[in-house]
């Protein structure tokens, strides 16, 4: 597995080639039909192959009235491509920047690039109701970037700007893109704003981690223009049975909503097994693909039930979460849910053994004496669903190993895949310094009968999207 890696425009995470989500477009070539003079191609468009969030299609298709936040942050100039992309779909955005974030972008970016008036101010035309209307008129609203601080006005309800009267008077699908550095989107109050707003139902797209404004790196880089439009637009086809003003939403349906009404069980994490009251025998994941492959997911329209053991990184918004520990309970919350499940994907890395006995205080140190443990397997549970009839549902397994050559990684890896079971197995390679943690991941997806379906590296983001791509490209068993 080789890694042809490339570095993003904004000097984040790398990616494969030909698997980005942007790439810099032709000149004339922008996709859309209501081009003006002066509009050739300055910036990066969409590849709607990797992520369809803008199809680049003509004026004949559903048009939604979208509603852009931008606030405060350095990120605020990628929301530009965002906009430009909505505009290019042939929507009718309108374009709602803070104070702050006029700071950053000025007005006569926004009004450019929406091909839209751009307030700022409530108190500006007051006769036409702005404080309200817009939000009122909306079929989504999008915020990106968000910052901290708006993230906090929002969920307190805050209106003392347009961008929070907007959004109190909407009743509008929200899809909130967070940016900051990791400190502020680590700290317990951004995490309880964060949650109330997915409590309330808000889509919440990222952060992705990767390079930040300055040195450092980390949790907190907003999602890319064409992840967050993917994302938005899935959220809309979702709710159709909401009202919306402007929309043919049949239409609307693209590669981006292809899990819609589908139900996908995710395990992430590693399992804990006790030693006694303080100590436990664990492993090294961290739980971020597993997260990436339930963002992913929520992304392109999927329910998603999400088992999380252990977990180093924030859980993804917008899915049912059940919080385990050991195998046991890993096993218990997986076997409930798995019954209703479209798509299993068994991410987290589980313990294959735990103690026989559990002491019940911590175990003291004897001296210089030797301890010996004792361990039992514990009941394999990909193998357990595996070999049960599943019809209708496609198991996905995972096997991290650590054969240092490529053939002897896919001689065990499909080995593994028939002992489980699993109609598809992910393999990827683990080592001292590799796999567990990172932002990136390289994998081999196999299929029927230890065939190679797709091999991908990149951000666990756009891994993610590669499986999902390869499940739903797999025939369903009966
Ligand atoms: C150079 C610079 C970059 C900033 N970047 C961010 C950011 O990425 N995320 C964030 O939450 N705040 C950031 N801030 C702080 C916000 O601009 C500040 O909290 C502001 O009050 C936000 O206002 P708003 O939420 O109304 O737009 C930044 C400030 C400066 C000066």
């Amino acid at each position: 597995m080789s890694s042809g890696a490339s570095v993003n425009p904004e000097g984040g995470s790398a990616q494969h080639a030909g698997d980005t989500g942007l790439r810099r477009c032709r000149e004339n070539d922008t996709g859309g039909s209501a081009r003006h003079a002066g509009d050739t191609c300055p910036e990066w468009t969409a590849s709607a192959r990797d992520h369809p969030g803008f199809s680049g299609r003509d004026d004949s298709g559903p048009r939604l009235r979208i509603v852009v936040g931008v606030t405060g942050g350095i990120a605020a100039y990628k929301a530009v491509f965002l906009v430009r992309g909505f505009v290019l779909d042939g929507h009718d955005v309108h374009v709602v920047p803070t104070a702050a974030a006029l700071r950053f972008v000025g007005l006569p970016t926004w009004e450019a690039i929406s091909r839209n008036p751009v307030n700022t101010d409530p108190f500006d035309d007051v006769a036409e109701v702005r404080h309200v209307a817009l939000g009122q008129s909306a079929d989504l609203i999008v915020i990106a970037p968000a910052t901290a601080n708006s993230l906090a006005k929002l969920a307190t309800g805050l209106a003392d700007d347009l961008l929070g009267t907007t959004v109190l008077a909407s009743e509008a699908p929200l899809v909130i893109a967070p940016a900051m550095h990791r400190e502020m989107w680590e700290n317990a109050a951004t995490q309880a704003n964060i949650a109330t707003l997915r409590a309330r139902g808000h889509t919440v797209v990222g952060p992705g981690d990767g390079q930040l404004t300055g040195d450092d790196r980390g949790v907190g880089r907003m999602s890319e223009p064409t992840e967050i439009a993917a994302a938005a637009l899935a959220v809309v086809v979702a709710s159709t049975g909401r009202r919306t003003r402007s929309a043919d939403l049949a239409g609307a349906r693209t590669r981006s909503a292809d899990l819609v009404g589908q139900r996908i069980l995710i395990t992430a994490g590693g399992t804990r097994e006790p030693l006694d009251p303080v100590r436990f025998f664990g492993n090294r994941s961290s739980g971020r693909q597993g997260v990436a492959l339930a963002e992913a997911a929520i992304e392109r329209g999927g329910e998603v039930v999400f088992i999380a053991a252990n977990l180093e990184v924030p859980e993804p918004g917008g899915c049912d979460i059940h919080r385990v520990s050991t195998a046991a309970e890993l096993r218990e919350a997986t076997l409930a849910a798995a019954g209703t499940a479209r798509i299993v994907i068994m991410a987290a890395a589980v313990a294959d053994y735990r103690p026989v006995t559990v002491s019940e205080t911590k175990i003291k140190k004897q001296g210089d004496a030797s301890l010996t443990l004792t361990f039992v397997a514990n009941p394999d549970i990909l193998a357990e669903l595996g070999h049960s009839s599943h019809p209708g549902t496609v198991l996905v397994g995972f096997a991290a190993e650590t054969e240092p050559e490529d053939a002897q990684l896919l001689r065990v890896a499909r080995a593994k895949q028939e002992a489980k079971g699993a109609d598809i197995l992910v393999v990827n390679r683990v080592g001292w310094d590799t796999g567990f943690g990172d932002a990136d991941n390289e994998v081999v997806v196999l299929g029927a009968a230890g065939r190679v379906l797709t091999s991908t590296n990149g951000s666990k983001m756009s891994v993610a999207h590669a499986i999902l791509d390869a499940v739903l490209a797999h025939d369903t068993p009966t």
